[in-house]
């Protein structure tokens, strides 16, 4: 059997922040989550988490996640091997299994690596199988030592390294597979004694090579799955690398159009459907599904909404909605709180729409705010209509039917009744319900006074 420690303990001082260094985000998810996605693609469901610094910011987004995650608490934090200590009891449990360690800021580990490293850690009844990577930059990390046949000898940190060790570019990705049995033996036997005064868990693979044990390192095919962050100019080089991932898997394997990626940051479980085209500046998160053919962007923020085919959305902002097929939004649109926009919709510049079911070809060209309302179908806006759906008390919907005319600088104020095919004159501010095929004109009347400007010479310089 397989299971999983991940290391999330440390406070990350140098990313000068509040937050635990695990939360902090790449594709505006916390770091920790990518790992725990990729233990869990990789099979793996017994999952432990050591949490220290800010532990109660931790263990509350854990319990948002999928699964029963379990954490133990590192109080101080003394160090990676002092963290791995805290999971004795787990450890314990999983004397006869096999063990992987991963770090809690590394979220560009995946589960192909974590399946092969795994192979090749039963494949050689290894005690201890680190992962490895070569990298151009070995700065930082701590670097692999072998001797002149490449057997391992031990892992160097940066801050205990002479200048030839600094050398070195095979570099610990933080990724490890133990036995049980041999990493409960190591962590008995770790001391203290290096720069920094911590238990590394690097010195494990030394006590088990001084134990007899079998040991080796599985070399990373992509150096940057190894990738972590210790501050945010790494952070942001991490949101680069995988945005990119991401991007790429789109466009290569989907066939998703992006012309230009600037700017385009696309969460992992979003999916797009082929040939559509994302343009520069779009950010599209959570659970949200779009459909082919459509042109996103630019300028768009999507989170979790469902948006069907041959859809437009040109600087839209999107949220927790439902655009179905042939919708034209924008630019500068606002679709938020559970909306929905039925086929061939058209709503255009400076238009919001809150919570409200907009009907097939419905129209709102420009200028307009429709909250709390059910529209029907084939409905047509005037600029500058306003459903006035708040009182400053209570929020009420207005009903809109079927075939209806709304005119220019419409107040609509709910709750109310527009009947289907309705006619309101511009300017009209309606209170009462409106009954089918009736025109409603709700304005002051018109006065003109003939001959009043030269008589009253209300100008500047009239004489
Ligand atoms: C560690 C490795 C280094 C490796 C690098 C890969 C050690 C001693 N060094 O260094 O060889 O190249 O990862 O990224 O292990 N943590 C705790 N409790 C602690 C200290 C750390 O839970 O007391 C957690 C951190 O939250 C983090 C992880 O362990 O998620 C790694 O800690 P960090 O301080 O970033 O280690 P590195 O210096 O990067
Ligand atoms: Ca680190």
């Amino acid at each position: 059997m397989k299971c999983a420690i991940i290391l999330a303990g440390g406070k990350g001082t140098r990313m000068k922040s509040d937050k635990p260094k695990v939360m902090c985000e790449v594709i505006f998810e916390p770091m920790i989550n990518y790992v725990v996605w990729a233990v869990k693609e990789a099979g793996i469901e017994d999952i432990c988490v050591i949490t220290g610094y800010r532990h109660e910011v931790v263990e509350a987004h854990l319990a948002t996640l999928d699964g029963d995650i379990k954490t133990a608490l590192q109080e101080p934090q003394l160090g990676t091997g002092h963290a791995v200590m805290q999971a004795r009891d787990f450890i314990s449990r999983h004397y006869d299994d096999d063990i992987l360690i991963l770090n809690g800021d590394g979220p560009l580990m995946d589960a192909d690596t974590i399946s092969k490293s795994y192979a090749y850690h039963k494949g050689n009844s290894n005690a201890i199988t680190l992962v490895s990577a070569v990298v151009e930059n070995p700065f930082s990390f701590g670097r692999i030592k072998r001797d002149k046949n490449g057997t391992l000898l031990r892992i160097v940190e940066e801050k205990d390294a002479t200048p030839s060790e600094k050398e070195i570019h095979e570099i610990n990705s933080g990724t490890y597979w133990f036995t049980g049995k041999g990493l409960l033996y190591a962590i008995n036997n770790l001391s203290n004694d290096n720069a920094q005064k911590e238990y590394y868990l690097t010195d494990a693979l030394e006590v088990l090579i001084r134990n007899g044990d079998n040991k080796g390192a599985y070399i990373c095919e992509h150096s940057e799955s190894t990738l972590g962050a210790n501050d945010h100019r790494q952070l942001s080089d991490l949101n680069t690398l995988m945005r990119e991932r991401i991007n790429d898997r789109l466009m290569i394997e989907v066939g998703v159009d992006i012309p230009c990626t600037d700017g385009v940051m696309i969460g992992k479980d979003v999916k797009i459907g082929n040939s559509t085209q994302i343009l520069p500046n779009t950010i599209i998160l959570g659970n949200t599904e779009i459909g082919e053919g459509c042109v996103i962007g630019p300028n768009t923020y999507i989170k979790d909404s469902k948006i069907g085919e041959g859809v437009i959305l040109d600087n839209c902002k999107i949220l927790d909605s439902t655009i179905e097929d042939g919708v034209d939004c924008g630019p500068f649109v606002k679709v938020r709180g559970g909306s929905v926009l039925k086929k061939d919709v058209h709503v255009g510049n400076f238009v919001e729409v809150k919570n409200s079911i907009i009907g097939e070809g419905t129209k709102s060209a420009h200028l307009t705010y429709i909250g709390d309302s059910d529209v029907g179908a084939g409905v047509n806006f005037g600029c500058g209509t306003v459903t006035c759906n708040y009182d400053g008390k209570n929020k009420t919907r207005c009903k809109i039917g079927d075939g209806a005319f709304i005119g220019c600088n419409t107040n609509l104020i709910a709750p109310v009744e527009v009947g289907e095919m309705a006619y309101i004159a511009a300017g009209s501010t309606i209170t009462d319900d409106i009954p089918k095929d009736a025109l409603s004109v709700a304005r002051a009347k018109q006065v003109n006074k003939e001959g009043w400007v030269q008589k009253k010479k209300p100008y500047k310089n009239m004489k």
